[in-house]
């Protein structure tokens, strides 16, 4: 039997409906019957339970974005660092093996190779990163989970949302049996405040930069699929391979969805941050060889983005 935390979320209920489809027994406390941040009552809980896996897709996010973090930043602490500590104690005092949702949002840029010499580039969005981006889209390699992360608290500038999503992992590292699995910016076809495809839709103007994504359903049943298979423990980057730019997401949307509004891009960075944007965003390109090397498959990314549009159904 599996413990889902965080089920009421946007990742959580994603976690809920694959469990239930696969056939998989499981029980998804609230916080409101369980308070699963206590050390005492989360133990007390899974001590009578006693689960063979329980899956943490419960962190704190800001709403509406990563902004709300930088004012809430006790919260954004106790839910991405404190709390999933609390779990990884609690779990490793019990023999129970885990999985943490965790973010690619610790990393900004990818590695580049230029005149065949590989080197990180944190900002993608500077004009000669941008021509290369045109030219030779092969020069580009994802961050591996043996990197550092380069966007947290040791490595500012970072958001206060992804200093904590990095300590937090930091927090649960080299003790007790678990998966850490790297979701990034979430997608599928239900139109959703959290989705990224309805928020590029609802932006008054989108920012231009360059990403790999996660599909929300193929991230849960690649993170399912690593426990079923018994994949080794450790970190996985679970995004979609491969990586896009916000115009090529808006492009695929124009035509697959022929919305009546027209996209207008922010000019620069300095716009973006002066008029829309209060803390500095992650954008980044992950590897997911790792992942692919268990076996467990991933569609490519413009395959996923094309199929939920295509399947796209907005809210009435
Ligand atoms: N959505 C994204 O874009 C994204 C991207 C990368 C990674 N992630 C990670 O994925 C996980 C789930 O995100 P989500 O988008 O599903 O978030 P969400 O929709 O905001 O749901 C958050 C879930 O966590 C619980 N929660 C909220 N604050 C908490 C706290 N302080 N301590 C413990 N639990 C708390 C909530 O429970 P209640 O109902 O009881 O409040 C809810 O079940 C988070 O760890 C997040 O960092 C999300």
């Amino acid at each position: 039997m599996i413990v889902l935390l965080g089920a009421t979320g946007y990742i959580g209920r994603q976690f809920a409906a694959a469990l239930e489809a696969q056939g998989w027994p499981f029980v998804a406390p609230s916080r409101a019957e369980v308070d699963y941040t206590r050390f005492g009552v989360l133990r007390a809980y899974l001590g009578r339970t006693k689960p063979d896996f329980l899956i943490n897709a419960a962190g704190y996010t800001g709403k509406p974005n990563v902004d709300a973090c930088e004012q809430n930043r006790a919260d954004t602490l106790q839910g991405n660092a404190l709390f999933p500590a609390t779990v990884a104690h609690v779990c490793a005092s019990l023999n129970i093996p885990w999985g943490h949702v965790s973010s690619g949002c610790i990393f900004s840029g990818a590695k580049v190779a230029v005149l065949g010499r590989g080197r990180v580039e944190r900002d993608l969005t500077q004009p000669s990163m941008a021509l290369m981006l045109r030219q030779n889209r092969g020069a580009f390699q994802g961050f591996t989970e043996e990197d550092e992360p380069n966007f947290s608290f040791r490595r500012p500038p970072c958001s206060f949302y992804s200093g904590s999503k990095a300590l937090g992992e930091e927090a649960i590292q080299g003790f007790g049996q678990h998966y850490i699995w790297r979701l990034r910016i979430p997608f599928d076809q239900f139109d959703d405040p959290r989705n990224y495809l309805s928020k590029l839709q609802q932006y008054p103007k989108v920012y231009e930069n360059v990403n790999s994504l996660s599909h929300r359903g193929d991230f849960v049943t690649a993170c399912l699929e690593l426990w079923r298979r018994r994949a080794p423990f450790g970190v996985y980057n679970v995004t979609n391979p491969g990586f896009v730019s916000s115009s090529q997401v808006v492009e695929m949307i124009q035509k697959i969805l022929k919305p009546r509004r027209a996209f207008g891009f922010w000019a620069s960075d300095e716009e973006f941050y002066r008029v829309a944007a209060k803390t500095p965003r992650s954008n980044c390109i992950l590897d997911v060889s790792k992942l692919l090397a268990t076996g467990v498959p991933m569609r490519p990314v413009e395959e996923a983005l094309a199929d939920a549009l295509q399947k796209w159904s907005p809210r009435s």
